[in-house]
């Protein structure tokens, strides 16, 4: 079977090169409302999110989270950290970040359904994203409190997951699917 929404699933990729052509007004709106109108358990819409196109404080974030990185045991670190050009946030336009409420079983649930929202909605408007889980490392550093101020995060409520959007300058092939992850109880 096939229709839209299905080969928008299967379109889908997560970028790692981006254009510096910024998003429409009529685009962020558009992913925001994708995110806003996610479900989400007992409907508490336990997120915010917060768009940044401060390419500042995405630089700064990147060399926090680096730095993080770095004190690591090398086989604990993402092997992309071994390329000196390698940025967390790809030099996106623009990169959505979703804080969560705390002590709240669902919001990393609820969060990864937002953010799976925003990048299918980013599809079907041509536009390519990647989902960031990386820069929760920013958040285990001495900045992390000015980190979530800078990112307007609601008081007490953190980082849960992020996702750049933009134009996209690469190319990528679907990714390999692992066996045995599918039974049938008849
Ligand atoms: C929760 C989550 C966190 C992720 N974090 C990162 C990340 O920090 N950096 C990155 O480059 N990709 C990240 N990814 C993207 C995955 O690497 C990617 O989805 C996976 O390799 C499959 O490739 P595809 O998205 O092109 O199908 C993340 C994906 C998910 C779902």
């Amino acid at each position: 079977m096939t229709n839209e929404t299905l080969s928008l699933i299967s379109s889908r990729r997560s970028h790692r090169a981006y254009t510096q052509t910024p998003l429409t007004q009529e685009q962020i709106d558009a992913l925001l409302k994708a995110a806003v109108e996610s479900p989400s358990a007992v409907n508490r819409q336990p997120w915010h999110f917060t768009l940044v196109r401060n390419q500042e404080l995405l630089d700064e974030l990147n060399t926090a989270v680096r730095e993080q990185m770095m004190k690591r045991n090398s086989d604990k670190r993402s092997p992309r950290f071994a390329d000196k050009d390698f940025h967390v946030f790809y030099h996106a336009p623009a990169v959505i970040f979703i804080s969560g409420m705390p002590d709240n079983l669902y919001t990393p649930i609820d969060g990864g359904i937002a953010v799976e929202n925003i990048a299918l909605a980013a599809e079907s408007m041509g536009l390519g994203s990647v989902i960031l889980g990386m820069p929760r490392e920013a958040f285990l550093t001495e900045k992390a409190d000015a980190f979530r101020k800078a990112l307007c995060f609601p008081e007490g409520w953190d980082f849960v997951i992020a996702i750049a959007v933009g134009t996209p300058a690469d190319t990528k092939p679907a990714h390999d699917v692992k066996e045995n992850r599918i039974s049938f109880v008849d």
